[in-house]
């Protein structure tokens, strides 16, 4: 049977794609408070202002292409059983070509109605507007997991990990639970590699190597590393 490689992925990795993280300093969260913009709360306030905010991050995603990390992620499908639980709403680890990705956090090029989450659909282009109605006539709205809604997946998500022969963490500041809490489901005896820049300081957990540098320049690297020594 193959090993199994976790990979849990936040903003960082989608940095050199052209798409802002959250909490760096030119960062998403700098710039709007995300209660005005991705909240139930806000929501029912001003629909229109979120439906703007998700159609600007929508068009910069559709506009963007995987870079070197998305991509360097794909190679190890050929060797190891690769499970990617990704934080990110966009879509470059599919494009890229990663066949298994679970995302926490929802998928910004779909809409679901806002009475009936069952009820999911893709957007064609980047705009969802005021009046585009699902098959049970409500508004439509992105469907991305917004401040206080719960993480649906995140049942599985602790099971795949408990699994893990390996964990690889890129480009995630781990601040936003519970994806952030989800590395400590690993087995304390598996080797661990967190791939950042600006690693978060309080992660310690046993057998974890930190490499601060950039997802797209690491991967690359640390692909081939895997294959060659993990296998
Ligand atoms: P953050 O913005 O909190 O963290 C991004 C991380 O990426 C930081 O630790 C950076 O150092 C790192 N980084 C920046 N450039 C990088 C590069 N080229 N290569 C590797 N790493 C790089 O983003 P997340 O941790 O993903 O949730 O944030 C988690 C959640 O917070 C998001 O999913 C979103 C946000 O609020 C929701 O909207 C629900």
């Amino acid at each position: 049977m193959q090993k199994r490689i976790v990979v849990l992925t936040g903003a960082g990795i989608s940095a050199e794609s052209g798409i802002k993280t959250f909490r760096d300093d030119n960062g998403m969260w700098k710039q709007y408070r995300f209660e005005e913009v991705a909240s139930p709360e806000a929501w029912h306030k001003h629909p229109e202002v979120v439906l703007d905010f998700y159609n600007q991050r929508r068009k910069n995603v559709v506009e963007a292409e995987p870079n070197a990390a998305h991509k360097a992620l794909v190679k190890l499908e050929d060797y190891f059983d690769v499970k990617i639980i990704t934080q990110n709403v966009d879509d470059l680890h599919e494009r890229a070509g990663s066949s298994d990705v679970i995302h926490l956090h929802g998928e910004i090029r779909k809409a679901r109605s806002s009475n009936d989450p069952r009820l999911i659909y893709p957007i064609k282009g980047w705009q969802l507007n005021m009046g585009d109605k699902g098959e049970d006539g409500e508004q439509l709205r992105p469907h991305v997991v917004w401040f206080g809604e719960p993480v649906p997946y995140i049942e599985p998500a602790m099971e795949i990990t408990r699994e893990a022969d390996i964990l690889l963490i890129v480009g995630t500041s781990l601040n936003v639970y519970p994806a952030a809490s989800l590395f400590q489901y690993a087995s304390k005896k598996i080797p661990k590699f967190y791939v950042d820049p600006d690693a978060n300081a309080e992660i310690q957990i046993p057998n974890l190597k930190i490499m601060k540098e950039k997802a797209g320049s690491a991967l690359p690297d640390l692909v081939p590393h895997l294959i060659d020594n993990y296998m």
